[in-house]
């Protein structure tokens, strides 16, 4: 990029906002949290190493801090990841009377229409609906579990982790949510008759997004 880069978030630093906790560290408001990890990655940056990871972008150390939103979005490597995912791990919500993870493989037709606005809010040549994807996600983790999508496109895998806290989104999948939260789905059995199963509990997972267009993690990101 030539010249002076341009700040991509330079409108948000208008926004007036409170004191913010990010990753154990209190700022006086989200602005400071954004220079204090600014300047990590900063120094993150001249680190040999950190550059050397494979797939690094070839950019200015500028050009790639102007495209950042540390410590959430960063257009390189994210050194976070592990303090993210260790703060998330701690803050997971126990199994009920310890049970051992366990789940047979997803086997149903999904089909979803491409009409939601969500879905309309932005165009990208290979978007999944994220309705067609939380039906994954509620199969196969319970609240407060880690998604990794290394190939998120435009992060359609991120709201879909998020709407799964969503009692009205999971009703609309044809879903029933019990007051505690406990997710049923219909199914048929040997004889033809149908019942509702207990599959899932309703509650937003977490997730971490990556892909190699910056295009398209910018979009995820926003
Ligand atoms: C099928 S699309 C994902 C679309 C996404 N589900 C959405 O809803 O927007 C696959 C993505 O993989 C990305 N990709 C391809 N090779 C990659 C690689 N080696 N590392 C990371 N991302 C990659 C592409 O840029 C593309 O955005």
């Amino acid at each position: 990029m030539k010249g002076k880069p341009q700040k991509l978030f330079k409108d948000q630093s208008t926004v007036k906002s409170g004191p913010v906790t990010c990753l154990g560290k209190e700022f006086n408001n989200d602005e400071a949290r954004r220079e204090f990890f600014t300047e990590e990655l900063r120094q993150n940056l001249q680190d040999p190493a950190f550059r050397a990871i494979e797939g690094f972008p070839i950019g200015e150390d500028e050009d790639i801090l102007a495209l950042s939103d540390p410590p959430y979005y960063t257009a390189c490597p994210n050194p976070w990841i592990g303090d993210f995912i260790e703060q998330w791990e701690k803050a997971k919500p126990e199994l009920e009377n310890n049970e051992l993870y366990h789940r047979e493989p997803f086997a149903a037709d999904v089909k979803e229409g491409k009409n939601d606005p969500i879905y309309n809010a932005h165009s990208y040549h290979t978007k999944v609906p994220h309705k067609a994807i939380m039906r994954y996600i509620l199969h196969y983790t319970e609240p407060g579990d880690i998604v990794f999508d290394g190939f998120c496109g435009t992060g359609m895998t991120g709201v879909a982790a998020q709407m799964c806290g969503d009692r009205q989104v999971v009703e609309s999948l044809g879903y029933q949510v019990k007051d505690d939260g406990t997710i049923f789905q219909q199914e048929t059995d040997e004889n033809g008759r149908n019942k509702w199963v207990r599959f899932s509990r309703l509650g937003v997972r977490r997730i971490v997004l990556n892909d190699l267009s910056p295009a398209a993690t910018f979009i995820a990101y926003n």
